[in-house]
């Protein structure tokens, strides 16, 4: 098959073979067992399964032998795996490396991951989660890249680019899925497998923007959403799947469903059955059948009836061929990456540990009690997170390899070795004897990796069962406490945040986690990571988020006929974008080129000084280690006739800065981008604009580092 094109492949095929293409199947059914099972291998050796989902290295390599060399056209098999932030290396959980807020890290931890899948065999990934989530009780929030859609499509596009790279040949590199669309996020009450009422509106400004970037990035493959939208399943949407993603984005590449989505079409109700299902799936626009098996069995007697049409099948099974075209599969079915050369291999864990320092997210430091002493003679680790390697891997990471994590317990040794360390789990007496010992106390708590991720909703997004008992025994030693926060979501804890302690959240960090966190409770590095979700401070406000619109009545909590609760502020416990450091910044000189001069589209220049203060005796100790602050640049635009959110990210910028250091730091945006909300066209008359550079999405916070300027006063009226 080498060097046909993939429309003269397609006219040798037959119809099964066509159908094939578009059948995708899991592990067990093709190599359960010394032989496999019967059915699974007859299927494979007539080329009639395409993709094969959770098989690398030898067993897929025997598959595609079988493939290959056995079948009549020896059309070669795609490899599908969810590398979501690594295969046996592991990176940060998505929701923490969008702490990191750059876009260096997400593309830089996306190649490394390929690279390592790729080398097991594995041509494409389930990755990445583009879905806006503003519900930490939803499991899959740490699976993207928090409440913004502008984050999450920066996020994706860099992903996708890490991912893919300039070209699928290369042995390296994954073809990427975008996932699930749409807003998956939205499920009611943040439950898995869910529905939702999502309006135009919404889609437009919130949930279809990362997704038209991944696919303006050239994303490979598309995946929809298990959920259903007003009551068309996305399994069955056509008007998402085939005129707006086919028709208006342009979309080219492979749609896959999610597992088994096509038989549940039944069970959503949608389908009678099988033919049905099968029929409703393909028309509304998805090409491969991810193991339900449905496509295998009835496309061909759904053609035969005249359900389906028989060019719609060609065009589908063209997009497979041509992907594995892409992928180099025709010429080079094995497609291996070489393996790692040493030098690869350390530069990939210095990766891990990076990404996971500049994850990490100080949310609060009431007494000042980090960075920690280097000459400490004692301290105490505390909690059974402490020494769990897997817990230390989140979720979506089953193929990360546990024997090659840091601990924290492990990092924290290493950092201070003359120190004596004193390592014990949960149980609140031996963790209280082991604080006031040690007068230090690094006490880890938080969610297990199985607590997020797939079917991990939860209703209580708080505290583990016992962890307030610990944490109060700890805290009653009157022993230096920092509180390391574990979590693939938000965790509603007020009561830790009025505690006596420092609290650093440390997501689900990876292969690197112990180092990491060492590196930044030692003052080695300051802490940088900003939260890209607003932090509720009960579960009755969710969804909380700052891009919320003005109402008619102020929000005063308690105050009669107000917008407001009568018992909790509206504000979050800590806004999106918050996270401190060690350093001090002050920013000044905010400069925008004359608007009045700028056509709509073209750009504008906004740009502002920022200064790294801290002065001798301060943080670094060395005087010369950099701190990287994050700079937001928000909109407050009010359009005549409508209500627009009180703030709106537009774009986001990092700068690293030595002590006494000052650098511009600088956004293009165009007007149109200023005003507009997503895929919304920009608004014809706009009553007033103002930009504000700000450290979160609550500027008035910090006055140091927030600077505004009107840009339209009234309507018609521009100012530069
Ligand atoms: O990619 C995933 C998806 O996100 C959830 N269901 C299973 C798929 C394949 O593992």
């Amino acid at each position: 098959l080498a060097g046909l094109a993939p429309e003269d492949i397609l006219t040798r095929m037959t119809l099964d073979e066509k159908i094939g293409q578009l059948h995708m199947v899991s592990a067990d059914a093709v190599i359960t067992g010394p032989s496999g099972p019967p059915g699974g291998l007859r299927d494979l050796d007539q080329g009639r399964i395409g993709s094969v989902l959770n098989v690398w290295g030898d067993a897929a390599a025997g598959l595609q032998r079988k493939a290959v060399e056995q079948t009549r056209l020896g059309l070669p098999l795609l490899f599908c795996l969810d590398v979501v932030h690594g295969f046996r290396t592991v990176f940060p959980i998505p929701l923490a490396e969008a702490a990191s807020f750059s876009d260096g890290i997400w593309r830089e931890t996306a190649a490394a991951a390929a690279r390592e899948a790729a080398e097991a065999g594995v041509a494409l990934t389930f990755a990445p989660m583009a879905d806006v989530s503003r519900d930490p009780r939803w499991g899959r929030i740490c699976e993207g890249g928090g409440e913004d859609p502008l984050v999450n499509a920066r996020m994706a596009q860099a992903k996708i680019a890490g991912f893919q790279g300039d070209d699928l040949r290369d042995e390296a590199r994954l073809a990427a899925t975008v996932k699930h669309f749409a807003a998956y996020g939205a499920g009611v009450g943040g439950r898995e497998y869910d529905s939702a009422d999502v309006s135009d509106y919404a889609m437009a400004a919130d949930y279809l923007p990362p997704f038209r970037a991944a696919v303006a990035a050239g994303v490979a493959a598309l995946m929809p959403a298990f959920l259903d939208i007003a009551g068309a399943p996305m399994t069955a949407n056509r008007a998402l799947l085939t005129d707006v993603l086919r028709k208006t984005w342009g979309f080219g590449g492979v749609t896959i469903t999610d597992y088994n989505a096509v038989a549940e079409l039944i069970a959503h109700g949608a389908a009678e059955d099988g033919l049905a299902a099968a029929t409703l799936a393909f028309n509304a626009g998805n090409d491969v059948d991810m193991v339900s098996g449905l496509y295998h069995r009835h496309l061909a007697e759904a053609a035969a009836l005249g359900l389906v049409a028989l060019a719609d099948i060609d065009a589908a099974a063209l997009r497979v061929l041509r992907l594995k075209q892409a992928l180099g599969l025709f010429e080079n079915p094995w497609r291996v990456c070489p393996p790692a050369t040493p030098v690869q291999v350390a530069s990939r864990r210095e990766a891990a540990r990076r990404a996971a320092r500049e994850s990490l997210t100080l949310l609060r430091d009431p007494q000042g009690a980090l960075p920690l002493p280097r000459q400490l003679a004692r301290l105490a680790v505390i909690g059974a997170l402490a020494t769990s390697a897997a817990d230390m891997r989140g979720a979506w990471a089953e193929t990360g390899d546990v024997e090659a994590i840091v601990t924290i317990a492990d990092g924290v040794r290493a950092a201070w070795p003359q120190a004596d360390v004193a390592v014990c789990g949960d149980d609140p007496q031996e963790a209280a004897a082991a604080a006031r010992a040690a007068g230090v106390a690094i006490l880890c708590l938080g969610e297990t990796a199985a607590m997020s991720g797939e079917a991990a909703a939860r209703a209580n997004p708080v505290l583990p069962d016992g962890q307030q008992a610990l944490l109060d025994a700890v805290l009653a030693t009157g022993a230096r406490v920092i509180v390391l926060l574990a979590c693939g979501r938000p965790l509603v804890a007020p009561q830790l945040f009025v505690a006596d302690c420092a609290v650093l959240v440390i997501w689900g960090l990876g292969s690197e986690a112990g180092r990491a966190i060492a590196d930044v409770l030692s003052g080695d590095a300051s802490p940088s990571g900003r939260l890209p979700v607003s932090w509720p401070r009960a579960i009755g406000q969710i969804p909380v988020f700052y891009a919320r619109r003005p109402t008619g009545r102020p929000h005063e909590a308690g105050a009669r006929y107000s917008n407001g609760y009568a018992d909790l502020p509206i504000a979050p416990q800590f806004p999106f974008g918050h996270g401190l450091g060690y350093a001090t910044f002050s920013w000044s000189d905010l400069q925008v080129s004359a608007m009045d001069r700028a056509g709509a589209t073209s750009p504008l220049t906004i740009s502002l000084a920022v200064r790294h203060e801290t002065g001798a005796g301060g943080w670094p100790q060395d005087g010369r280690t950099a701190a990287i602050e994050t700079v937001f640049l928000f909109a407050r635009v009010r359009v005549p006739g409508r209500t627009r959110p009180l703030l709106l990210l537009r774009d986001f910028t990092r700068v690293a800065l030595r002590p006494g250091e000052t650098r511009r730091v600088s956004f293009e945006v165009s007007r149109d981008w200023l005003t507009r909300e997503g895929l919304a066209p920009a608004p014809a008359a706009v009553s007033f604009l103002e930009i504000i550079v700000a450290a979160s999405a609550e500027p008035e916070v910090d006055p140091a580092r927030c600077l505004r300027r009107v840009l339209v006063a009234q309507k018609g009226a521009e100012h530069g």
